[in-house]
């Protein structure tokens, strides 16, 4: 088994630039929801409301989001299997999967888990690692 996993483990220049749009996509439409969300709130007639531009960055950030499931699984099949063999990069790859595994489970319970208690962990849980992503896909890139 030759040392180089080939045109970057299935990587081609589409399929990068795929996975680079829509995750700063997924990630500058959550991070725009927090500033917004924490920041950025408006003070009405009966005391702080909702900024109107909040809902638009968690609807941009649901479609992203959609996106990224389709793009993770392209990425299973194309890159995470072919390379996995072949024995490089393994921990941060296995990093990066677990990251994204988690940021899509975690955003699918933000749906349909209501209970006070749990969501606002939640919450924190799902985007104190998306707001590190850039960290655990910038180790795995600029690995040698
Ligand atoms: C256990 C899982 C993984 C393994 C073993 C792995 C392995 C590798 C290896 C060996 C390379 C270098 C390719 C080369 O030199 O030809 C690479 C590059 C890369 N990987 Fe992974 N990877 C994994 C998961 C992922 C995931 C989940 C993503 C994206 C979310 C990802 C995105 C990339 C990108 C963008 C590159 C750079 C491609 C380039 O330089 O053009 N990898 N990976
Ligand atoms: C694989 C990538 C990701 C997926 C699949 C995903 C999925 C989701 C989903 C389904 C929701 C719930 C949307 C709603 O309630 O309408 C959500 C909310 C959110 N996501 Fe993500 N997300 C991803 C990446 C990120 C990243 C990178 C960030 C980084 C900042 C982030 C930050 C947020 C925030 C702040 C919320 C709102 C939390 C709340 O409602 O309390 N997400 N995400």
């Amino acid at each position: 088994m030759s040392a180089s996993v080939g045109n970057s483990g299935g990587l081609g220049r589409s399929r990068r630039w795929g996975l680079y749009i829509i995750g700063i996509g997924a990630w500058l439409s959550g991070g725009l929801w927090l500033l917004f969300h924490y920041f950025f709130v408006e003070q009405g007639e009966f005391g702080p409301q909702v900024n109107p531009l909040e809902p638009w960055w968690l609807k941009i950030h649901g479609a992203f989001a959609f996106a990224a499931t389709w793009i993770f699984g392209l990425m299973w099949g194309v890159h995470v299997t072919k390379a996995w063999p072949y024995k490089r990069r393994r921990s941060s790859g296995a990093m990066l999967t677990a990251v994204f595994a988690w940021l899509t489970l975690s955003g699918f319970l933000l749906y349909y888990v209501g209970d006070e208690r749990i969501r606002p962990m939640l919450s924190i849980g799902h985007w104190a690692i998306g707001i590190a992503f850039p960290l655990a896909f910038g180790w795995h890139r600029l690995k040698r």
